[in-house]
């Protein structure tokens, strides 16, 4: 029996699939399934990827030796029937989680990969910089032995649209009431940091914005 394709989506987004990144992600899923075709998403955040070092190692032996969670997310991809390379734009570049993992491909890249299969790139940005990352993400998709077909490109500020805006109006006033009871210098350090739980670094502006998926 046929085994139904797969799709493997790489998403360099901190805010997973909550975020801007991952909803245009589940858009090509749903039209992936319309087709038949399966989707996987794997969210970097909840992976362990450490630094590439520089030292070469790769380029002799083929393989990086850092033992982490890189080797297991560049196999899937070799093993996918399709690859998605989705990143949102941070400083006019992808997020440091996907030039980390980019990085820690180097052996592959210096490698002519033996497939030749469909890839796509996904950027999503506030307002510039979503197509020149997008192009960037095309050019690496034969590191993973993909070619592209195109790119999917947004632009959107807040993870959630409409929905986080109106949302954003309520929680800005919790905030104004738990600073209210504070005074003198150092009142902004004593802030309390609330997150979305989505990461356990999430930045204290998405609180305002997010919920999980
Ligand atoms: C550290 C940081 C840097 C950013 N740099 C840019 C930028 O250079 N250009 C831009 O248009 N948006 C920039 N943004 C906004 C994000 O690209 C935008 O909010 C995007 O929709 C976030 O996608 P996500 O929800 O999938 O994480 C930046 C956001 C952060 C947190």
């Amino acid at each position: 029996m046929d085994k139904t394709p797969v799709v493997v989506a790489v998403n360099g987004s901190p805010h997973m699939g909550a975020g801007n990144t991952g909803m245009m992600l589940a858009m090509i899923g749903a039209e992936l399934q319309r087709l038949g075709l399966g989707l996987e998403i794997i969210h970097l955040t909840d992976h362990r990827i450490e630094y590439c070092v520089g030292c070469g190692h790769c380029l002799e032996r083929g393989r990086c030796w850092i033992p982490d969670d890189h080797a297991a997310i560049v196999e899937r991809l070799l093993a996918a029937d399709a690859v998605v390379l989705a990143s949102p734009v941070y400083f006019f570049h992808v997020t440091a989680q996907t030039k980390t993992f980019l990085d820690r491909s180097l052996a592959l890249g210096h490698k002519p990969r033996p497939t030749w299969k469909p890839g796509l790139a996904v950027s999503v940005s506030a307002g510039s910089g979503e197509t020149a990352v997008a192009a960037y993400l095309e050019g690496l998709l034969r590191v993973y032995g993909a070619f592209p077909v195109g790119s999917l490109t947004a632009l959107a500020t807040v993870p959630g649209g409409s929905w986080a805006r109106r949302r954003s109006r309520r929680v800005p006033r919790t905030w104004r009431a738990t600073w209210r009871g504070r005074s003198g210098s150092g009142a902004a350090t004593r802030r309390p940091r609330p997150t979305c739980g989505t990461t356990p670094s999430c930045p204290r502006w998405c609180a305002t914005t997010m919920t999980r998926s």
